[in-house]
């Protein structure tokens, strides 16, 4: 049995917003990359989409590009985009579809759909070499329902030690079945924590959201995760199917829901990096990828019941056009923010009871960041 809190009642008097120099230091973005992002396991997207033997897209992300590969039996790989030879890119492009290998557009290497060095024109006369050394490099790499997840470090901790409060608890959504019928990506002039913050509070909705705010109350629904990586619960939908420009749903529910599952929609935080939502008729999830103190690159995809696709009443727009509204309602008013803390008068102030959750944020954070 799941417990769902209101905001309030997990209020911790005291709690306050975070110092200036957290959202605009070029030191503080360091650590966080050397601390957090080279360290925790972060999502890449969704297997979906590269659904063939050959696709796929890559990610640059943390000083790093890195190659999301289908290879053969279905699947999915993950490599460093370096050549083994003299380190070049080797793929220049940020999706599409290899043939029946990968070749390097310098001197030519040729690595198979697994990963193995299997060209290395007149190699063969150099000292000792042997192509099986030099496999592309991994990067480590889990399969979360469906969900690519990677680690950077060279020993990662275990995938279950942040993600014990997921594992099994989105079953009825059949997220690793789920279709993408759209994505978009949005720079967004604030720091990645802002859009966290954000995120995990709906204060701000009768004012930054009239449209959701209507069919969607914001203190409706409560909160299950209070607490560490992943922050959420449900709020409820009243007077429409779903979240969507018309209100009507639009498409087949994504899975066999509980009855009370029709009517909400579940958000979650997971840090460091991914926000998922989930609605009856369609899975959006969100990546944000820190560019620069002051800088993001946000990732928003809509995935949809593979059997919806074609069918009468299929209007996924409906949905994905609701949200990109959201969105950029949201990416506003976190630029605005990003604007004011700069402020020589900006000083951390006390968060609402409402904001239970962007305070529960920041404590992880400081926490993994060790300050
Ligand atoms: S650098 Fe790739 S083949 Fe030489
Ligand atoms: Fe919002």
């Amino acid at each position: 049995m799941v417990t769902f809190y209101k905001t309030e009642q997990t209020y911790q008097s005291g709690s306050k917003t975070l110092a200036g120099d957290y959202y605009t230091s070029p030191d503080i973005f360091a650590a966080e990359t050397e601390r957090i992002f080279s360290r925790r396991w972060f999502c890449a997207g969704h297997a979906s989409r590269i659904p063939r033997a050959g696709d796929y897209f890559s990610l640059e992300a943390f000083g790093e590009s890195i190659l999301l590969v289908r290879g053969e039996q279905a699947k999915v790989h993950a490599w460093y985009n370096v050549c083994r030879h003299r380190g070049t890119r080797l793929c220049e492009q940020s999706e599409g579809r290899f043939g029946k290998s990968i070749q390097c557009p310098y001197h030519a290497w040729t690595y198979a759909l697994d990963g193995r060095l299997i060209g290395a024109p007149l190699m063969k006369d150099a000292d000792g070499f042997d192509k099986a050394d030099f496999p592309l490099p991994p990067v480590s790499m889990r399969l979360w329902e469906g969900f690519i997840f990677l680690n950077l470090s060279e020993s990662p901790r275990p995938f279950e030690a942040d993600f014990a409060p997921l594992l099994g608890k989105f079953a009825d959504w059949n997220l690793p079945l789920l279709e993408p019928a759209g994505r978009a990506v949005y720079d967004v002039a604030a720091n990645w924590k802002f859009i966290f913050e954000n995120y995990n509070e709906c204060y701000h909705c009768p004012p930054a959201h009239p449209q959701l705010a209507k069919i969607s109350p914001s203190n409706s629904g409560g909160n299950d995760l209070v607490e560490g990586p992943v922050l959420g619960g449900f709020m409820l939908i009243e007077g429409a199917d779903s979240l969507t420009l018309s209100g009507n749903a639009c498409a087949l529910p994504v899975g066999d829901l509980k009855p009370e599952d029709h009517r909400r929609v579940y958000y979650y935080s997971i840090f460091p990096n991914m926000l998922l939502s989930l609605h009856p008729d369609y899975v959006m999830f969100h990546t944000v990828t820190p560019v620069s103190p002051e800088r993001s690159r946000i990732t928003c995809e809509w995935l949809f019941h593979p059997q919806a696709f074609g069918r009468p009443g299929f209007n996924p727009q409906d949905g994905m056009d609701f949200w990109d509204m959201t969105n950029k309602q949201d990416w506003r008013v976190c630029e605005l923010s990003q604007k004011g803390v700069r402020s020589r008068v900006y000083r951390p102030s006390p968060y609402s009871p409402r904001e239970t959750l962007p305070a529960a944020f920041d404590r992880y954070y400081l926490g993994v960041l060790g300050a």
